[in-house]
């Protein structure tokens, strides 16, 4: 059993794979506090690290320096308002205005697996994968429930952590700050490692140094957001890729959140994760509950590139789900930087018989088939096929793409109404606004107000038609802009800040119906590129496009960074046309090819109309990408060198689980003059075992390959190389 309650010591000893956490019921007045989270040790009383016989000491037997207690004691979730002046996790508003609270220790539960979160995307394991359990508290005053709520999961260091209020009492309640994890960590001299960027430039690695004051991360469009992951770790400032102490948090949830690191007064450090109280209430009423999304921490005493295992592990097994969840998926063109908006049947017809005759086996329509949108102005809220466009109908052009042996999928931005539609004319109240005032458009477009049930029904019905007319097989789920003035005509003042969280629950809402309705249908999600690259839309979608940004050199830091916690096998690739439309560069198209790989795979270009050399290419590449995606898919994904360190030359290696094959790709960004070749140290192989390297003769023992490494020349800026050996 992964959980153990020892009943003399009040101690909860959850043990994950390698990972101890441990956490104690300490005094008569029942405090719960947070012992030990990190390696595995067999010790069941380590109370001693809560430091209780040193002042300032408990309440019980020193009532008058209750502050000083509250203040450096490790509450295992922290409270507002009562003397804890590090970083709370629970604030609320009472009847009469008072917004303090107090958790004391009440019961617990054990139990084998681990249930749902309802209404919420969370990670799933069955009786032999995880234990649970559900640390019962309650402010008594308040007459407030608040379950504490863990899993371990046995073969993984994976810890997860979320929590759920009840109100038991008369009055209603307002919750205006709820997060989902707190831990207080020995020390103060961590680096902090979180995911930046921008539109076009997503999820680059930032690592800091932090000490005493507060380091936040977090986003308040909305969306997850291009510009912060709801990731961060935790590490030793020694700690490097291989070594050290690592602690990832990684946030279930597509909307607003808050994370941050707290140096504290006595040397402590306090990480907190969950839902961003800006723009946050949520008001109960005697009986109703409220839940938390879910945060998975990962612990790793190998470094970074054990935690980045250990997630994608957790993510592949236990949080993707569906048909394609252990699938090669199909390897997809995509029209949008092919055509943009300017495509009917006939174009699209003739990039699909040049896609099919080159191995390339789905077809993607992407924004632009519906209403009368010819440009990004209009439309959006009329889901009825433009049948100037795409003459014969959607059937039709589905048909005759299914005929040429391709499969098809489709692009929808459910979300969004268009001023310039027939839906808005119809409901201008539809859209997110704040009564009286002009919201803010962006990309010409309105969010509509997903927290009014009406609304949803109305835009899953309308999707679920078009879905349901033809044999589409895909579908891109965009969202292409933040989220502003907030108001809605159906929320009453007092339960305003409900809106973005019950935005959040709608659109899970919307995916959990299209992927229970049509379960055959490979779901990418999207939101302007990877504004909503989080944990909560792949319980959805197995796989989310990444970046607009398709250039192969952009792509080196984005994949970087978004591959530290993701899997490859969700991180949507393509190879586009050159120049690069967004940053104008030329580069190979076989480098183009090697960089996609590293993800879903497929190409996003006119395949008519490139240069014949590139097309060319095309019926290789398809070859490698079938030869490799299963060992890319499904293997260990290693970090060798760092472009976004070195700034010119980056390689990553995949090894399969049984470490009898490895893929290298190595890319030179720029080529360095009078340099002869680069040696590079592979990882995660079997020492004394023999690896041939294909297309040579050459055979190398494991240990050679990583202590010794190999030579690898490459000439000419963007070029790149991928090696490929099995262990004999
Ligand atoms: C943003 C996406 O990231 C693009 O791939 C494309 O689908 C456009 N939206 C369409 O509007």
């Amino acid at each position: 059993m992964g959980i153990k309650f020892i009943k003399d010591k009040k101690v909860f000893k959850l043990d994950a794979k390698d990972t101890s956490y441990i956490i104690a019921v300490v005094d008569d007045e029942q405090f719960i506090g947070h012992v030990y989270f990190g390696k595995r040790i067999i010790d069941e009383d380590v109370n001693y690290l809560l430091r209780l016989e040193e002042p300032p000491y408990v309440p019980s037997k020193n009532n008058r320096d209750r502050v000083s207690f509250y203040d450096s004691f490790p509450m295992e979730y922290s409270t507002h308002g009562i003397g804890d002046f590090r970083e709370s996790s629970l604030q609320l508003r009472d009847r009469d205005g008072n917004t303090a609270c107090r958790l004391q220790y009440i019961s617990h539960e054990i139990y084998k697996g681990k249930k749902k979160l309802k209404g919420l995307p969370a990670t799933f394991g069955d009786e032999n994968e995880c234990t649970s359990l559900e640390i019962k508290c309650m402010d008594k005053d308040l007459n407030l429930e608040v379950d504490l709520v863990y899993t371990a999961f046995e073969n993984l260091d994976a810890i997860t952590r979320s929590v759920r209020i009840k109100n038991c009492a008369e009055d209603s309640i307002a919750l205006t700050k709820v997060l989902s994890t707190c831990i207080d960590f020995e020390g103060i001299n961590y680096d902090m490692i979180s995911l930046h960027g921008s539109w076009a430039r997503e999820r680059h690695i930032s690592r800091k140094n932090i000490s005493y004051g507060k380091h936040t991360v977090s986003t308040v469009r909305g969306e997850s957001s291009h510009q912060d992951n709801p990731f961060i770790a935790l590490l030793d400032s020694s700690a490097t890729d291989e070594s050290g102490n690592v602690y990832g948090f990684n946030f279930v949830y597509s909307g607003n959140f808050f994370t941050q690191v707290e140096g504290c007064q006595f040397d402590t450090t306090r990480v907190v994760m969950g839902i961003n109280p800006v723009d946050f209430t949520w008001v109960l009423e005697k009986n109703e509950e409220f839940v938390a999304p879910e945060v998975v921490m990962v612990y790793s005493d190998k470094g970074i590139g054990k935690m980045t295992r250990t997630f994608h592990d957790l993510y592949r097994n236990n949080l993707i789900r569906g048909r394609f969840k252990d699938k090669k998926r199909p390897i997809l063109i995509n029209n949008w930087e092919a055509t943009y908006f300017d495509f009917n049947t006939e174009k699209l017809l003739s990039i699909a018989k040049e896609a099919s005759s080159l191995g390339i086996e789905m077809l993607v329509m992407d924004d632009g088939w519906f209403g009368k949108r010819n440009s990004d102005n209009s439309s959006l809220g009329d889901w009825i096929v433009n049948e100037e466009k795409i003459q014969g109908g959607l059937k039709y052009l589905v048909d005759e793409v299914n005929k040429l042996g391709m499969e098809f999928g489709i692009w929808l931005e459910p979300e969004m109404i268009s001023p310039d539609s027939e839906l808005y004319r119809e409901h201008p109240d539809w859209a997110i606004k704040i009564d009286g005032r002009t919201p803010a458009l962006c990309r010409e477009q309105y969010v509509l107000d997903l927290s009014r049930k009406e609304i949803v029904d109305y835009i899953y019905e309308c999707i679920k038609k078009v879905l349901s007319s033809a044999n589409i097989t895909y579908v891109k789920w965009d969202m292409n802009r933040q989220i502003t003035d907030l108001g809605s005509i159906c929320i009453p003042a007092e339960k305003h800040g409900e809106l973005s969280h019950r935005y959040v629950l709608a659109v899970y809402e919307m995916m959990d119906r299209l992927t229970t309705d049509f379960p055959h249908i490979l779901l990418e999600n999207c939101s302007g590129g990877g504004a909503r690259f989080d944990p909560g839309m792949l319980y959805y979608s197995p796989q989310i496009w990444c970046s607009d940004d398709t250039d192969a050199i952009e792509r080196l830091k984005i994949q970087e960074g978004t591959a530290m916690v993701y899997p490859i096998s969700c991180i949507g690739a393509h190879v586009s046309d050159c120049p690069n439309h967004t940053v104008g560069r030329t580069t190979p198209f076989e480098t183009r090819g090697h960089v996609a790989l590293a993800g879903t795979f497929g190409y996003e270009l006119d395949v008519t109309r490139i240069p014949k050399e590139d097309r060319e290419m095309i019926p290789k590449q398809v070859e490698i990408y079938h030869k490799y995606n299963d060992l890319i898919r499904t293997g260990d994904y290693y970090r060798i060198e760092n472009f976004s360190q070195n700034n010119c030359f980056d390689v990553w290696e995949v090894v399969s689980k049984d470490k009898s094959e490895v893929l290298v790709t190595c890319v030179q960004v720029l080529g360095r003059p009078n340099y002869h070749s680069r040696r590079i140290k592979l990882k995660g192989l079997i020492e004394d075992k023999m690896y041939k390297l294909e297309g040579t003769d050459e055979l190398f023992s494991g240990g050679a390959l990583m202590y010794g490494g190999l030579n690898i020349s490459l000439y000419g800026d963007y070029s790149s190389k991928l090696l490929h050996l099995i262990q004999l």
